[in-house]
C-alpha cells in the first residue's frame, strides 16, 4: 500500500463529527451552512435530471457552464477568459486540485505550501512526489513576509499552492501580499495554482481580486472556483478551472483520466446559477455577513477574543487568554464537556503548528448559533 495515504491519521474533522454526533453536540466544526440553497438553482439540477442530457457530457464541461463562467468572471473579476480553451469543469475543486498538482508536479520538484493549509493540499502534494517547502503564517494577521517566502521559494521550486481567501484564518490576502508573490513567482518561473473557492463569500465591501487577473501572473496561474462555495451547495463537487491555454491543455489530461466528466445536470444549473443578477451574490454576503456579526458579537460579550474574519464560513477565537495551550485537547473538552464541536487550527499546519486557535463554522441559523453561545458560556474568561 502507499506509505504517503496509509500512514495518514483519520481527519480531525471526522473525529470531532464524530464526537458531535456520539454527545448531540451543536456542530460548528465542519464548513456547511444550514441553509438548503437557492431554489430556483436546486429546481434547474431537477429539471435537468429529468428532462436533461443525462449521458457523458463533454471532458472540458458543457459549453453553456465554459460560456457562462467566462461571462461571469469577466463580471465580477475583470478577467478576459475564452470558454474554449481557458475554462474546464471539474467535480469540485478538490478534483482541479488534485489534477493540477499530478499535471503540474515532477517528482522531485519543489512545492511552495502556506500553512494553516487546507487538509487535502499536501497528501495531494506528497502523492504527486513533489517536495513541500512551508511558508508558515501566523496570527491575528496570518500575512506573507519577504523574508518566509525568501526561505521557502529555491531554483528547485515549480509550483506554489496559494489559497486566497484562507480557509481556516477567513484572511484576505490583499495587493501588497499578492505583489510580493507574483514577484517571487516570476524570479523563481513558478507557476502559482490559486484555490479561490472563498471568492464569493467575502465580507465588509471587498471584491475579491484574482491572482489570474494581473496580466505578469496570466501564462502562470491556474484559478480554481468552486460552485459548491459559490451557491452554499458544498455537496454538489462541481469545480471550475481556469488558465491559459498551454497551461489548460494538462490539467485537460490529468482530468481525463481522473473523473473525466462531472454530472451534466448540475453543470447545467451551475450555468444558470452563474448567470444570477448582483442582487443574489450580494444577498447572499450579506446574510453570512450577519451570521457571523451575530455569532462574533455573542462571543466577545462573553470574553472571548475572536480573531478577525474577513471572508469564508469561519472566526476564530484565540484561546491563549483562557490559560489553554493546546487546542486538540480544548476542543476535545469543549464538544465532550460542553457540547460544541469545533476545529483546532493546529490541524491545519504541518510543521509550525498553532496551538492557540479554534475554527468555528457560524454558517448556521440563528437558534443554532445561539444554543452554541449558551454552551461556550461555561469557557468564558474568569
Ligand atoms: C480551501 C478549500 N479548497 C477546496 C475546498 C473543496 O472544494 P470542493 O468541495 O469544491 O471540492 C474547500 C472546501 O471547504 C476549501 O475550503
Amino acid at each position: 500500500m502507499n506509505p504517503i495515504l496509509s500512514a495518514l491519521p483519520t481527519t480531525v474533522f471526522e473525529v470531532m463529527s464524530q464526537l458531535a454526533r456520539e454527545t448531540g453536540a451543536v456542530n460548528l466544526g465542519q464548513g456547511f451552512p444550514d441553509d438548503p440553497g437557492p431554489l430556483d438553482v436546486r429546481q434547474k439540477a431537477a429539471e435537468a435530471v429529468v428532462d436533461g442530457w443525462n449521458q457523458y457530457p463533454p471532458m472540458m464541461g458543457l459549453a453553456e457552464l465554459r460560456e457562462a463562467a467566462a461571462k461571469h468572471y469577466k463580471h465580477w473579476q475583470g478577467l478576459d477568459l475564452d470558454p474554449n480553451s481557458e475554462i474546464m469543469v471539474t467535480s469540485g475543486a478538490t478534483e482541479a486540485i488534485a489534477g493540477a498538482l499530478m499535471a503540474l508536479i515532477t517528482p522531485g520538484d519543489e512545492v511552495v505550501l502556506f500553512e494553516p493549509m487546507y487538509d487535502a493540499y499536501l497528501p495531494l502534494v506528497r502523492r504527486a512526489g513533489g517536495i513541500p517547502k512551508f511558508v508558515t503564517l501566523t496570527p491575528p494577521h496570518f500575512g506573507l513576509t519577504e523574508e518566509a517566502l525568501a526561505k521557502a521559494f529555491s531554483p528547485k521550486t515549480r509550483v506554489v499552492l496559494f489559497n486566497n481567501p484562507l480557509n481556516p484564518t477567513a484572511t484576505i490576502f490583499g495587493k501588497a501580499d499578492l505583489d510580493l508573490l507574483a514577484d517571487f513567482c516570476i524570479r523563481h518561473d513558478a507557476i502559482v495554482v490559486c484555490d479561490e473557492v472563498w471568492e464569493h463569500v467575502v465580507f465588509d465591501g471587498h471584491r475579491h481580486a484574482s491572482v489570474l487577473g494581473r496580466p505578469d501572473m496570466r501564462e502562470r496561474t491556474v484559478k480554481i472556483s468552486s460552485a459548491g462555495k459559490i451557491f452554499s451547495l458544498t455537496g454538489w463537487k462541481v469545480g471550475l478551472v481556469m488558465a491559459a491555454p498551454a497551461i489548460m491543455r494538462v490539467l485537460a489530461k490529468a482530468h481525463q483520466f481522473i473523473t473525466f466528466t462531472t454530472p451534466p445536470n448540475l453543470q447545467a444549473a451551475v450555468a444558470y446559477g452563474l448567470g444570477k443578477d448582483d442582487g443574489y451574490f450580494e444577498g447572499m454576503r450579506a446574510d453570512f455577513q450577519r451570521s457571523r456579526d451575530r455569532f462574533a458579537a455573542g462571543l466577545r460579550d462573553l470574553g472571548f477574543t475572536v480573531l478577525p474574519s474577513a471572508g469564508t464560513y469561519f472566526v476564530n477565537v484565540d484561546i491563549a487568554p483562557l490559560g489553554e495551550s493546546d487546542d486538540v485537547d480544548f476542543c476535545r473538552r469543549l464538544v465532550t464537556e460542553n457540547g460544541v464541536a469545533a476545529i483546532p487550527v493546529s490541524a491545519f499546519y504541518a510543521e509550525g503548528a498553532v496551538r492557540n486557535v479554534v475554527r468555528f463554522c457560524f454558517a448556521k441559523r440563528d437558534a443554532t448559533l445561539d444554543a452554541a453561545l449558551e454552551r461556550l458560556a461555561a469557557r468564558r474568561p474568569r
